[in-house]
This record gives structure tokens, sequence and C-alpha cells, in this order.
């Protein structure tokens, strides 16, 4: 039977970054936002136009949580900070032209993201496309930089990783059934799109901090288990926030997807049943990495708070 849980969007106690994070989680967004600046420098005329949108959809805001997970990956297998700093700077540029483009009104048509005026409503609909093209370029440029690893076999992978990850098998596909679903779609329709739209990504992110510490094998299998319930339970918890949250606290403006009569896990699931199943996925979470010990403290944070968050 159904088991209907209650369904908490307004911070609470529970919900609070948990020790490790909240005292980690505020020098990572500072130093991604350090690093990306430095890569997007100020100019004159349309070029700087470019880069000042760029730095708008990128730098100041998000909650980082897919460089928080690079990073504490890379962590866990003592890569040093500088190296994770870059590899995860350059999938919030992903991420971020994920979202300018996303937001466009030729997709979700949102006006508002991260508590401001989406890109495209800030500049106009071409600088939100070139910003998007350019951050997602920006990324395969960090990342082949020699800077980001000595090994260029390792710099490969990553490029490889990624472009594998939001393309056309991937988060572009995604995407695309989110925005042409078939007529009645079944679950697993439903639960593929948002693991490749969203999931994939945060997938990623984990493997690549791993990569650049060199893990494979049994370790990187635990990790990828880890990153798969990860990504889904988060997006599950996108869409609560989607029907449920309170528009203030997350930024954006909420139920879109009921809207455009979008089928989504909430739909399918229920919005108690949705609470519950992300909150059995971020305790699978924590069982995957059971084996790292302490060492994986921060991981076991942001499964919970994943599906805690109300942002
Ligand atoms: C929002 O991601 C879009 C999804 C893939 C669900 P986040 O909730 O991580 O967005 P920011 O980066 O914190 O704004
Ligand atoms: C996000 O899905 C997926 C990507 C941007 C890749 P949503 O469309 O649900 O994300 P929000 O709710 O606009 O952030
Ligand atoms: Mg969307
Ligand atoms: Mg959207
Ligand atoms: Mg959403």
């Amino acid at each position: 039977m159904t088991r209907f849980r209650p369904v908490f969007v307004e911070p609470t106690k529970s919900e609070a970054l948990c020790d490790a994070l909240e005292h980690k989680l505020p020098q990572v967004q500072r130093d991604i936002d350090a690093f990306l600046c430095e890569n997007l420098p100020l100019r004159d005329g349309s070029a700087g136009r470019l880069t000042e949108a760029m730095r708008y959809g990128v730098v100041g805001a998000g909650k980082r949580l897919r460089a928080m997970l690079t990073i504490a990956v890379a962590e866990m297998f003592a890569v040093p900070y500088f190296r994770a700093i870059r590899v995860a700077s350059a999938i919030e540029c992903v991420h971020a032209q994920s979202l300018v483009h996303d937001d466009l009104p030729c997709m979700d048509d949102d006006d508002l993201r991260r508590g401001k005026p989406s890109l495209h409503r800030q500049f106009d609909e071409a600088t939100a496309v070139l910003a998007g093209d350019a951050l997602l370029a920006l990324a395969f440029e960090i990342l082949s930089n020699p800077g980001t690893h000595p090994d260029a076999n390792v710099r490969i992978s990553l490029v490889f990783g990624l472009a594998r990850t939001i393309g056309h098998g991937g988060l572009a596909a995604g995407q695309m059934m989110d925005l042409y679903p078939s007529a009645d779609p079944v679950p697993d329709e439903v639960f593929t799109c948002e693991n490749m739209k969203t999931a994939g990504l945060i997938r990623y992110a984990v493997e690549a901090g791993a990569a650049l510490g060199g893990c494979d094998g049994a370790q990187m299998e635990s990790l990828l288990r880890y990153a798969d319930k990860l990504g889904l339970a988060f997006q599950i918890r996108d869409n609560v926030l989607d029907r449920v949250g309170n528009a203030a606290i997350v930024g954006k403006r909420l139920r879109k997807d009921e809207q455009a009569g979008r089928k989504n896990s909430v739909q399918i699931l229920g919005l108690g049943e949705a609470c519950n199943q992300s909150e059995i996925l971020a305790q699978g979470c924590i069982e995957e990495i059971a084996g790292f010990g302490g060492n994986a403290r921060i991981l076991s944070e942001i499964a919970s708070f994943a599906v805690s968050r109300s942002h």
C-alpha cells in the first residue's frame, strides 16, 4: 500500500545542511566563482556583452551541488584541490548552459531562474543561445587544458565522458523526451527521461572526481551506483518542489510541469510516494558508499540534503 508521509517544503531542521557540507560548501562556492571570473574576462563591445551574459548565467548563484560532488569525491582520493575546482567549474558551466537553454521560450519558457530574471529576459534570446553555446565550449576548454591534469589520457577521458553525458544519448536526449513525450508516457519513459536530463550530469560529476584521483574497479562502481540513485532522487525532489514548493525560496516559477501538461515522476508516483521513493533512494546512496567510512561523509550529507532541500 502507498504510504504517504508529510511533505516538508519550507526550510526545516532536517533540511539544514549537515555539518561537513555546511562547513565546506561556502568556500567551494567562492572558489568556483573566482575561477570562473578569471576565465570570463569583461571586455568592451559585443564580445563583452557575451562574457557579461555568461557570468550572469554561471557566476554567483546556484547551489553548486554538482561542483561539491566532484570536489568531495576528488578529496577522497587526495586530488589537489585546484584540479578539482577546475573540473567542478567546467561541470557548473555545462549545468548553467542547460538551465539557460531550458528557460528559453522555445523550451520551458521560464522568466525566473535562481531568484532573478532568466538570462534571455535580462539580455535577449540570441544572447542566451550564444552564452549557452560559449559556456559549453568553455567547459571543454577547461577540461582539455593541461592545467586540469598532467596526464593527457585523463584529460581525454574527462572530455569524452562529458561529451557522452550531454549529447544525443544523454542530457539533450532527456530534454527532447521531456519536450516531446509520447502520447501517454509509461512510467519507464518518464524515469528514463529524468535520468537522462538530470541524473547523467550528476553521475558525471562523481565519475570525474574519481577519475581525477585514478579510482577504478569496485570503488568506482560503488560511487557510480551512489550517483545514479542520487541523480534520480534529486530530480524527483525538483518535481516535488515544482508541485508544492515555495516560489520565493525555490527561486524559479513553480507548477510549470502541471501547466505544461507534462508527466513527471511526481505525477506518476503521486506526491507522497514520490517523497517516499526519494528518501529510499537517498538511503540507498548512503548504503552504497558505506565502505568508504568517514571519508564519504560529505557524500552522505549531500544525499540527505538532495531529498530534503527546499530550493
Ligand atoms: C536545477 O538544478 C535543474 C535540475 C536539473 C533539476 P539545481 O537545483 O541544481 O539548480 P541550481 O544550480 O541550484 O540553480
Ligand atoms: C531540468 O529540468 C533539466 C535540465 C535543465 C537539464 P527542469 O526543466 O525541471 O528544471 P527546472 O525546474 O527548470 O530547473
Ligand atoms: Mg525543462
Ligand atoms: Mg525547466
Ligand atoms: Mg523542474
